[in-house]
């Protein structure tokens, strides 16, 4: 699998978007900003069909922000934009940005990287729908013939360029898709819970207890801040970057940092990156929650970007009596040592029935861009019963 490009569909029917294209073709030059503000751009003409939601704040750059919305002009487009929303179902993810670009003759969008945390975590692939020389997209060291009707990802996390060598304007769509990933397994037995495995904590209760009850203390926003968190505890091992581009708000921030305290937990901390790197996946946030005796957590969704691109895994570390989970309509009890994925993009809350505090390692793992198929083989490593 190629890490800068690969072609994800082709035999893609695109005469009744053309037609649509052909029969707006005044359109190319209602917004000329793109090509006069980015020099890379400047053999393109663009039609945008969804971008950044107005009004953008005046401090904020319109390449941090993550809605998108569809323009007026989009209306135009009811095929292209019809497709557009299906392709994203089908890759499994949001929708972003979609814009419609047409390069000129013997034109070329010069080497450039998008830059901008809005592209941070969203994949980016080009449908062509037209060109009648050859159409060629350089991506990191990697080179490909695009022909029409097909959609390619690519990487633009790494310098690309795209060169006509046509007579015509080439004409090509731009889509960008935030993955969001898909669980459980088809076999589990929950709609909201994966049951993975059990793991050795022994290590991971020696650095907790060495660290002793100073640790809760020393990070407690996550319980002031969070009103359905207010019964719990947290000791951050790694939480979001603390340099956040104006206008983006924590739960929409996806890189992630480790904390002072991390190294205080190697166990812990090291059991998590290596399960992140067995998924094919990157650890993000992690924390050593703990949840007061008698208390809850409160019914509550884990919303923003963040989350949804996302996987969210407990593991248990301490808990008496087992803890009790619930979400959506269905009640789990995770036992010490147990490693759980769980949905909390549906409404969940959690219960300590016991005179003792419970301990969980809660962590996230993105998937890889365009692997979360690899997550399927996990369970079978993991003797998923
Ligand atoms: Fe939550």
């Amino acid at each position: 699998m190629d890490k800068f490009v690969q072609r994800v569909e082709d035999n893609v029917f695109t005469d009744s978007m053309l037609e649509e294209v052909h029969a707006n073709h005044l359109l190319w030059l209602r917004n000329t900003s793109r090509q006069e503000k980015i020099r890379c751009q400047r053999d393109t003409q663009t039609i945008f069909i969804r971008t950044a939601k107005k009004p953008v704040p005046v401090e904020v750059e319109s390449s941090d922000v993550r809605a998108s919305n569809w323009t007026r002009m989009s209306k135009q487009f009811p095929v292209l934009s019809q497709w557009a929303e299906e392709f994203a179902v089908r890759v499994g993810g949001d929708l972003g940005r979609v814009f419609l670009v047409r390069l000129k003759p013997k034109g070329r969008v010069y080497k450039h990287v998008d830059q901008g945390s809005y592209y941070e975590c969203r994949d980016r692939y080009h449908l062509l729908l037209q060109c009648d020389g050859e159409s060629q997209l350089v991506c990191g060291d990697t080179s490909c013939r695009v022909a029409a009707g097909e959609v390619w990802w690519l990487n633009n996390s790494v310098a690309y360029e795209e060169t006509n060598t046509g007579s015509d304007w080439r004409i090509h769509v731009i889509i960008d898709v935030l993955p969001t990933p898909r669980r459980p397994r088809p076999d589990s037995e929950w709609k909201h819970f994966q049951y993975i495995r059990n793991v050795d904590t022994a290590e991971m209760l020696v650095d907790l207890k060495q660290q002793g009850e100073s640790a809760w203390g020393e990070n407690t926003r996550r319980q002031r801040s969070i009103r359905v968190q207010r019964e719990t505890s947290s000791i951050p091992l790694r939480s979001s970057l603390s340099s956040r581009p104006p206008g983006v708000r924590n739960n929409d921030m996806h890189p992630s940092e480790s904390t002072s305290l991390a190294v205080h937990f190697p166990a812990i901390y090291g059991w998590a990156s290596e399960f992140a790197r067995e998924t094919g996946g990157d650890l993000a946030r992690l924390s050593i929650v703990r949840l007061n005796p008698f208390s809850q957590v409160y019914p509550h969704i884990d919303e923003g970007e963040y989350y949804r691109a996302r996987d969210r895994y407990h593991l248990v570390l301490q808990s008496k009596g087992g803890s009790e989970m619930i979400c959506g309509d269905e009640r789990v009890v995770f036992r010490e040592r147990e490693l759980w994925w769980f949905d909390n993009k549906a409404i969940h809350e959690a219960r300590n029935n016991t005179d003792e505090g419970r301990v969980h390692v809660i962590f996230d793992v993105q998937p890889h861009q365009r692997s979360g198929e690899l997550w399927m083989g996990l369970g079978d490593r993991a003797n998923y019963q």
